[in-house]
């Protein structure tokens, strides 16, 4: 891994004194360093089980109710609920109450960047949370918490107490469509932004991976923060290889609160 001069980090801290209206977009990468593995990265869950990622679409935890039960026993372990923020969120932090940030987009359920202080109004969970279950019938919804109690008490499949319809983790999984206002949301600010930050992500997701091309053609600079290459560095005009943790903090340094 190349990491970065002193030079490719003063160039990005140049691009963030001049921007006004910064829009970020978060991978599981940020989340590494709080105890949430990422999935295509080195020790990914995906990279570590392939057939896992195949297992988790839609029609397989609607089909199938040993599908169901597996996934409320992962979620009763998921490392989301001891995980405390990192330096890399607090960064992002930094960066808005600075009065740089427009909207961040994040790909983690985790909820970390509102744990870490994120204003929730600026942020678009693209992915949606594991903070909240939904009825996949009558789309009612609820705190995770709840539902993790039953099972807990020996509900191995809970269902929806309004309808008995099939309850699941308020993220969208591999097909299933996301939810159009977000995606617009999204859009909208990738399209008026004149940063584009793509930080821990691999960028191989869609439609929401779009954000980037979609800032690049809208004039806005592109910077991709990541531990390895994405196939859009080429897309970038900076792009800095590295541990975020680290390098976050490092970008902002410097900029004065002005909230
Ligand atoms: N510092 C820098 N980079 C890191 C760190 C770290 N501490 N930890 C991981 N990374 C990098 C990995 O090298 C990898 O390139 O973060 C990237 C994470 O990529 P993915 O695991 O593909 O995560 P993401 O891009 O968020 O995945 C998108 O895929 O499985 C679906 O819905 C899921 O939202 C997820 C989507």
């Amino acid at each position: 891994m190349d990491v970065p001069v002193d030079s490719d980090l003063a160039r990005v801290r140049s691009f963030i004194d001049e921007a006004q209206r910064i829009v970020v977009l978060t991978g599981a990468g940020i989340s590494t360093e709080s105890g949430i593995p990422d999935f295509r990265g080195p020790q990914g869950v995906w990279t570590r089980d392939p057939a896992a990622e195949k297992l988790s679409n839609l029609q397989h935890y609607m089909a199938d109710p040993d599908v169901r039960r597996r996934a409320w026993q992962a979620r009763l372990q998921h490392e989301a609920w001891d995980a405390q923020p990192n330096a890399g969120h607090r960064a992002l932090v930094t960066l808005e109450r600075a009065g740089k940030l427009d909207t961040l987009i994040t790909q983690n359920i985790d909820g970390l960047h509102q744990r870490a202080g994120s204003s929730p109004a600026r942020i678009v969970e693209i992915h949606g949370t594991i903070h909240e279950v939904v009825c996949m019938q009558c789309g009612e919804r609820g705190p995770m918490s709840g539902a993790l109690a039953r099972v807990r008490k020996g509900e191995l499949d809970p269902a929806c107490f309004t309808c008995g319809g099939i309850l699941k983790s308020a993220t969208i999984s591999f097909g299933q469509a996301l939810v159009a206002a977000d995606l617009r949301r999204a859009d909208q600010a990738a399209r008026g932004c004149d940063l584009l930050f793509a930080i821990g992500s691999s960028l191989k997701v869609f439609p929401i991976a779009g954000v980037v091309p979609v800032a690049k053609d809208a004039d806005a600079r592109v910077v991709i923060v990541n531990g390895e290459a994405t196939e859009m560095d080429a897309l970038a005009d900076a792009v800095l290889h590295g541990v975020l943790g680290e390098l976050l903090p490092t970008l902002v340094s410097g900029l004065i609160s002005t909230s």
